[in-house]
C-alpha cells in the first residue's frame, strides 16, 4: 500500500531550466540524469544555444520562457544572466511554480528582497544556487569546525580572467560565494566589511581583498581576482582548538590540532566525499520542493549575501597618498 507521501516523492516532478549557457547546460544534464525528474526542456532566446543544449543532452529547447511554462513545469532552475534574474523569478514564482534562482540572487537587494516575497506570497520553494557549500571539501570543512569556537577565517578564490567577461566584477562574480561561506560557516552575520578594490585591465574590479568582521566577533578576508594564470580556492579556518586547511579543487581537507605549549600539534586529513556540487545542490532543492521543507540556501540568505557584497562595491574608494590612480594597461 502506498501512502500520500510516498505518491508525492514517486511522481515525477517536471522540471525545466531557463537559460542554456554554462551554468544552465549544466542544470541540464544534471537533472536529465535525476531520477524522479522529468526534464521537460531548457529556454534559452539564441538560437545556437539550444541548438548546443539539444546536442550535448538531447532535451527539448523553447526559445521562451513563457513557451516552457506552457508545456507545464512544477519547478524551474533559473541560470539566465543575472540581470534578468528578478523578472524570470517573478514570472515563475507568480504562477506558482518552484524555483532556484543561480547566485547571485539578483542584480539589486531591492530585487532580491522582492523575489523573496514573491515566492513568499506563492507558498512556494525559493533556492539560491550557491553550490559551493555543496562542494564536499567544504561541506568536510563545516563538519570539521562544527561546536568549535571559530576565530578567523581565509578564503582564496583566484583565476584568470573569465573567456566570457560578464558586467560584473569579482566582487559580485565571485567573492559572493565566499561571502556565502562565511556567514554558513560562522552562523552569523557580517556586520563589518573592508574592502580593497582595484581594476587592472576590466572596467569593473578585478582584484578586491575583502575584510570582514561577523557579529560573533569571527574576523575573515577573502582574497579574489582574475589576474592569476591559474585556478586556486582555498579556505582556512582558525578555531581555539583547531586549524583547518581545505582546497576547494584538489579537494583535500586538513586539520591540525592537540596544540601543545612547546608548539607541537598532531595534523590529519578528513574524509571528503566525491558528491559533484551542482547534483547534490539539485537534489537538495528537488527534495525541499517534495517535502515542503526550508531549502539549503533559502531566498532571504542569498540576498544577505549579496547585501554584503554590494556593500564592498559601495564603501567610498580609497586611494592612498603617492598611489597609483590609472588601471593599469595590460601587456602586449
Ligand atoms: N553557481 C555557480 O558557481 C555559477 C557559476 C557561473 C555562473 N553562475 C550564475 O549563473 C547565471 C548564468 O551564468 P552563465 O555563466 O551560465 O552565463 P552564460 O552567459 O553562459 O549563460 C546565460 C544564458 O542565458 C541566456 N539568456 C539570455 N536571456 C535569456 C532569457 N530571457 N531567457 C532565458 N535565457 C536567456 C543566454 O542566451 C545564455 O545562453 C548567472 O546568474 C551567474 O552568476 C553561477
Amino acid at each position: 500500500m502506498t501512502s500520500p507521501s510516498d505518491s508525492v516523492t514517486k511522481s515525477p516532478l517536471r522540471v525545466g531550466v531557463i537559460g542554456a549557457g554554462v551554468m544552465g547546460t549544466n542544470h541540464g544534464r544534471v537533472l536529465a540524469g535525476l531520477p524522479g525528474v522529468t526534464l521537460v526542456g531548457i529556454v534559452d532566446p539564441l538560437d545556437e544555444h539550444r541548438n548546443r543544449a539539444v546536442e550535448l543532452i538531447g532535451c527539448k529547447t523553447f526559445a521562451t520562457v513563457d513557451e516552457l511554462l506552457l508545456a507545464g513545469v512544477d519547478a524551474v532552475t533559473i541560470a539566465a544572466p543575472t540581470h534578468l534574474h528578478h523578472e524570470i523569478a517573478l514570472t515563475c514564482l507568480g504562477r506558482g511554480i518552484h524555483s532556484l534562482v543561480e547566485k547571485p540572487i539578483a542584480s539589486t537587494v531591492a530585487e532580491g528582497r522582492e523575489i523573496v516575497a514573491a515566492a513568499r506570497k506563492a507558498g512556494v520553494t525559493l533556492m539560491v544556487g550557491h553550490v559551493e557549500r555543496f562542494n564536499p571539501a567544504v561541506a568536510a570543512i563545516k563538519q570539521a569546525i562544527r561546536n568549535e569556537d571559530i576565530l578567523s577565517i581565509g578564503i582564496t578564490r583566484v583565476g584568470p580572467f573569465p573567456p566570457r567577461m560578464s558586467n560584473v566584477g569579482v566582487v559580485i562574480d565571485l567573492a559572493v560565494h565566499d561571502i556565502d561561506l562565511i556567514r554558513w560557516f560562522t552562523d552569523s552575520e557580517i556586520t563589518e566589511v573592508q574592502p580593497q578594490l582595484s581594476s587592472a585591465i576590466a572596467e569593473r574590479e578585478d582584484i578586491a581583498l575583502l575584510q570582514f568582521r561577523t557579529a560573533s566577533g569571527v574576523l575573515a578576508h577573502i582574497n579574489t581576482n582574475w589576474l592569476t594564470p591559474f585556478k586556486a580556492r582555498t579556505v582556512t579556518v582558525a578555531t581555539r582548538g583547531k586549524y583547518v586547511m581545505g582546497d576547494l579543487l584538489t579537494r583535500q581537507v586538513t586539520e591540525c590540532f592537540g596544540f601543545k605549549a612547546d608548539g607541537s600539534y598532531s595534523m590529519r586529513h578528513l574524509p571528503v566525499g566525491h558528491d559533484e556540487p551542482l547534483r547534490a545542490e539539485l537534489i537538495a532543492f528537488l527534495n525541499a520542493v517534495r517535502s515542503n521543507g526550508v531549502p539549503a540556501v533559502t531566498g532571504e540568505e542569498g540576498v544577505a549575501s549579496l547585501e554584503i557584497a554590494i556593500q564592498c562595491l559601495e564603501q567610498p574608494p580609497k586611494v592612498a597618498a603617492g598611489g597609483r590612480k590609472e588601471p593599469l594597461r595590460a601587456a602586449g
